[in-house]
């Protein structure tokens, strides 16, 4: 049976989860808590990772290792790089790469990638069930990095740097480690913010809304994921 792997940074982000999955059970592997659940045919992996390249990092290998994912789903809440970007809509990553490592030394060194390209034909589907919800969706670039980003002149010099269209702290950790194992993956993500000087403020409002949206895409993939 195919199992997917869903990794949220924040209990907010997983609530809608966690209670679609009610019917499982859970397992730790160190200080790790999994939460196991069988959706139709598919086996689900579930965790809340924490906030960050590490957390994720670890996290996704774990489900990787442990628990046989075959595919991984980040989802959660990011903020607008990109002015065509407005608070709620839906980000579906085309591609990931850390604004906060050189992306030289990725790719002078192993692995030789900086840029870790979501898988096509599941984040296509994604893009078609916010179609059919009438979900505003964009595909683009989303960076990650080890810093929560509410300051303009910060905003835009990542921008300057990596042309990205959202901005998170996870995504990219989940898709190098995708990378290196030979699994596909997307990152799935809905605007709490604008990364901005106003972004704090934006985000204490828009949070909930936007991880309780994205949580719900997710859950309508799974079920469509071949
Ligand atoms: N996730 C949501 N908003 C974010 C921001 N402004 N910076 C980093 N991660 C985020």
């Amino acid at each position: 049976m195919k199992t997917i792997g869903i990794l949220c940074a924040m209990d907010s982000e997983f609530a809608l989860i966690r209670e679609a999955l009610s019917g499982g059970h859970t397992e730790s592997v160190g200080r790790q808590t999994f939460y196991l659940a069988q959706r139709g045919e598919k086996q689900i992996v579930a965790a809340v990772c924490g906030v960050g390249k590490v957390n994720a990092a670890a996290c996704a290998q774990m489900m990787i290792s442990c628990f046989h994912a075959s595919c991984l789903i980040n989802s959660g809440v990011a903020g607008a790089l990109s002015p065509e970007l407005h608070i709620l809509d839906l980000v579906i990553a085309q591609e990931l790469v850390c604004h906060d490592l050189e992306e030289r030394l990725l790719q002078n060194y192993f692995p030789h990638c900086s840029r870790f390209p979501a898988d096509e034909t599941i984040s296509a589907l994604a893009v078609s069930i916010c179609q059919e919800q009438g979900l505003s969706c964009h595909r683009g670039l989303v960076v990650s990095g080890d810093q929560f980003v509410t300051d303009t002149a910060i905003k835009n010099d990542i921008v300057s740097r990596t042309h990205g269209d959202a901005i998170e702290m996870e995504g990219a950790a989940v898709g190098q480690v995708c990378y290196l194992n030979e699994i596909p993956f997307t990152v799935i993500r809905c605007i709490s913010d604008g990364a901005d000087d106003t972004g704090e403020m934006d985000y204490d409002t828009f949070v909930d809304k936007a991880a309780h949206r994205c949580a719900g895409l997710t859950l309508a993939l799974i079920d469509r994921i071949g």
